[in-house]
């Protein structure tokens, strides 16, 4: 077979054992805020006293309303044809008090019903413990500034396990440690939304590196044996470039992957465990310039060293864009001192030429997924990667071309990190529908599913990305002429027409066997 890397005329299968699946979170899609038992989460109550902080001023009250409406939900998983669904519990709708002393019944039957659902549907759910809804009982208690959490979440996890873990064989702890701390207790402007940019932050993300290792921990002990299942932390990644070829940029470029990334994944992934030691070394020189006796970037002692490496069965990458990065005079004086961006000291900005979309801080660069996926191959020992977000935003409407461009060329991208060796085992687009993004509200739109966010019934229609993926995963191969019109083409049943579907499928075996 032809392999022309990342060429549209390239026809690479995807290997056979190679899993496709979409992705989405409790607070994101479930609305039913206030039903069957649930108490606030730190989202609920951000949205309740800071409504104005939301950019629509909108909130996850009613979101896609998946708590009433799963069953529609996975009837679009099975029209995409994919075979992972990842998901998120609401801590809140199962544990009301944020502690195993009660477990909410209706919250327990909503999760069974939906895992059974899955499962009999032959579809594997990827279930993520926490994405971000603290129960607001545990953050009025300091959340993840206190490190009590390391215990609250090693309960809630046991619960979960004994409750589903008879069905559920991947647990992804917990989501994007850094963009929640960064935002949740650095920047301030996701909940909690405390602002500690140069301390908080790291607090935070040093206790769910604990939290993280008790709860693989007490799987491992407890559970693996009879379970065997999978445990997982989610890690987001984006890639970076240096402006020039100048030493400092090139040093920028290690420092911006050291302090997103490699902050979490060297812990846990790494031989040696521990942070890395560039972000050691620049948070201990700037605590030492700013007169403090420590570093803001308390140490792991070596038994918390130990405690935490090794303890994940995968790495769980989400992945979005790539930025030009750059270290120069011109930076001096653009950080809050002390935070970890002033720490960092490292500039970033996109390159025009790239395709914009309705997120600032996306736009499409394929080959800087394929250049990520070959460092973390070659920096943590080639780990066993399951892609568990990937995607692009754009506004409403159904002929999403951008997002179609994006998924056709960041898949290209894994086909050419499959080439050179990472060991990709399943890719989970984000997300299978239009959803509460967080303090964008519902300005910005990633579902491969549009929900009109006006019709009480929240109905769901395919856009054009819809039609294309589940055309990659029946075919498992990209096709760049395939050109679905998403207002005349019904996705059930055969969207792309018979003919076109066995000509498309002769053709790959004609190319496969020279002819
Ligand atoms: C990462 C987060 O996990 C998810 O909640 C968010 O909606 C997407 N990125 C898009 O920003």
């Amino acid at each position: 077979m032809a392999h022309t890397r990342g060429g549209r005329e390239s026809l690479r299968r995807f290997p056979e054992d190679f899993r496709f699946g979409v992705s989405t979170a409790a607070y994101q899609i479930e609305g039913a805020w206030n039903e069957g038992g649930k108490t606030w989460s730190m989202w609920d109550y951000l949205v309740r006293t800071d409504p104005g902080h939301i950019a629509d001023r909108s909130n996850g009250d009613i979101a896609g309303n998946s708590y009433n409406l799963y069953e529609r939900d996975i009837q679009m998983i099975k029209e995409l044809g994919v075979d992972i669904y990842r998901f998120s519990i609401s801590w809140p709708r199962l544990l009301p008090t944020g502690r195993p002393n009660y477990i909410n019944p209706e919250g327990l039957a909503y999760y069974n019903k939906l895992i059974d659902l899955l499962i009999e549907n032959g579809i594997t759910p990827f279930v993520t413990m926490y994405h971000w809804d603290l129960p607001q009982n545990l953050n009025e208690q300091g959340g993840w500034l206190n490190p009590e959490i390391m215990n609250w979440f090693g309960d809630y996890a046991r619960v979960l396990y004994q409750q589903f873990g008879d069905r559920v064989k991947h647990w992804l702890t917990i989501n994007e440690p850094y963009v929640h701390c960064s935002r949740g207790y650095g920047r301030g402007n996701h909940a909690p939304r405390v602002r500690s940019p140069g301390i908080g932050y790291y607090e935070c993300g040093r206790n769910i590196l604990l939290a993280h290792a008790r709860a693989y921990h007490i799987y491992r002990e407890s559970f693996r044996a009879t379970q065997n299942g999978q445990v997982a932390v989610v890690l987001s990644a984006e890639w970076g470039l240096p402006s020039t070829d100048s030493v400092d940029d090139a040093e920028a470029v290690l420092d911006s992957i050291a302090f997103h990334f490699d902050q979490y994944a060297h812990p846990v992934l790494s031989e040696s465990g521990n942070y890395p030691q560039r972000l050691i070394d620049r948070v201990a020189a700037a605590s030492a310039n700013q007169g403090l006796s420590s570093s803001r970037l308390r140490p792991f002692s070596p038994e918390e060293v130990n405690y935490i490496r090794g303890t994940t069965d995968f790495l769980a990458l989400n992945h979005y864009s790539t930025d030009i990065v750059y270290r120069n005079n011109s930076l001096i004086g653009q950080f809050e001192v002390p935070s970890y961006s002033d720490d960092k000291f490292v500039g970033t900005y996109k390159d025009p030429s790239w395709p914009t979309s309705s997120s600032p801080w996306i736009r499409e660069y394929g080959p800087g997924f394929h250049q990520l996926l070959v460092y973390i191959k070659n920096t943590y020992n080639n780990p066993t990667i399951y892609i568990t977000e990937n995607g692009v935003s754009s506004t409403t409407g159904l002929n999403d071309d951008p997002r179609v461009s994006y998924y056709r060329n960041y898949l290209t991208a894994v086909l050419d990190a499959i080439d050179d060796g990472v060991n990709i085992r399943g890719y989970c687009a984000w997300s299978l529908m239009d959803n509460f993004e967080w303090a964008f509200g519902y300005t910005m739109r990633f579902g491969l599913y549009e929900i009109d966010m006006e019709d009480p019934a929240r109905p769901r229609t395919p856009r054009k990305s819809a039609f294309v993926y589940q055309h990659i995963v029946s075919n498992r191969v990209i096709d760049y002429t395939y050109n679905p019109d998403p207002y005349t083409q019904s996705i059930t049943g055969n969207a792309f027409g018979m003919s076109a579907s066995i000509l498309f499928t002769l053709t790959i075996a004609m190319f496969n066997l020279n002819l």
